[in-house]
């Protein structure tokens, strides 16, 4: 009970301490219709939607962007350019964007709709809602997703819809995405390999969850259709 409820306090800390500044340092409103023929070079990996279809994401590993938050993207890209995420296929890419262009392309992708996916493992399911919902007990306790990326795991662009207090900004949208994606950006929390999350917090809940967690997960989020 202690540690349960210590941990809810660091979360509640994390949320007042972080929501300020990451939302000031948010975003100018782009032009998601100027964003459209800036992200044409994104489309052959990403799709031109935004939704990678399964067969490109087997073969390029890009992640769905439909309906991700546009400030996350912005984000993202800024981390790839800064060398704060690294990964070779992609790091290059960000590096050619313009700085002027990168409103623009959050915006047209953020507008787009996120198409769910289908699980590998049904069998998986239960156990991946049950994380999802309500996160793990002691020893290892792990604050729900939902807590964070919403209702359908549409990302806390609405947050104020579904709760009463500012949560850790930018959580991204994951409702739909490749499992295959979530699970590796788990391990990569998880492994320290990726340490982009404001306050350690991803790699804080990824470090308490097992890889069979993960996988599980991972599976029951690709379901869910954000709407
Ligand atoms: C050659 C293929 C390719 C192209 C072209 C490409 N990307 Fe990517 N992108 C990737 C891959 C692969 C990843 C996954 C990186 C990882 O696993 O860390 C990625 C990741 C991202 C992410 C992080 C998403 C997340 O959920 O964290 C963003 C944002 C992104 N790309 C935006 C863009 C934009 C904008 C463009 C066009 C200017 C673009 N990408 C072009 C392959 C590509
Ligand atoms: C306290 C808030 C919070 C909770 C709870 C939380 N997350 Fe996150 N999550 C975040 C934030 C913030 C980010 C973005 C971090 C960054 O920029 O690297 C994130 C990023 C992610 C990413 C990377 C997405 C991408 O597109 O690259 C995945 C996958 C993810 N979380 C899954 C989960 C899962 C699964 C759970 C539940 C076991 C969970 N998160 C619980 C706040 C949270």
């Amino acid at each position: 009970m202690a540690s349960q409820f210590l941990h809810a306090a660091l979360v509640a800390a994390l949320c007042v301490s972080l929501a300020p500044a990451s939302l000031a340092a948010g975003t100018p409103a782009g032009n998601a219709e100027a964003g459209q023929a800036k992200a044409v070079a994104c489309g052959g990996c990403h799709g031109a939607d935004g939704n990678s279809a399964p067969e490109i994401y087997a073969a390029l590993k890009a992640p769905k962007l439909a309906g991700q938050v546009s400030e996350y993207i912005a984000k993202s890209l800024h981390d790839f350019k800064a060398g704060r995420r690294v990964n070779e296929t992609m790091s290059p890419q960000a590096q050619a964007v313009a700085e002027v262009d990168i409103a623009d392309i959050a915006a047209y992708f953020g507008s787009q709709k996120a198409k769910a996916g289908t699980a590998a493992n049904k069998d998986l399911l239960a156990q991946g809602e049950k994380i999802f919902f309500k996160g793990k007990g002691r020893p290892d306790v792990v604050a729900a997703c939902v807590g964070c990326h919403g209702l359908n795991g549409i990302g806390n662009r609405d947050w104020a819809k579904i709760m009463s207090r500012p949560p850790v900004v930018l959580a991204p949208a994951i409702g739909g995405q490749h499992a295959g994606y979530v699970s590796d950006q788990l391990l990569a929390y998880k492994s320290g390999k990726r340490a982009t999350d404001p306050g350690h917090v991803m790699r804080d809940i990824a470090g308490r969850l097992t890889e069979q967690d993960i996988v599980a997960v991972a599976e029951y989020i690709t379901t869910l259709q954000p709407r």
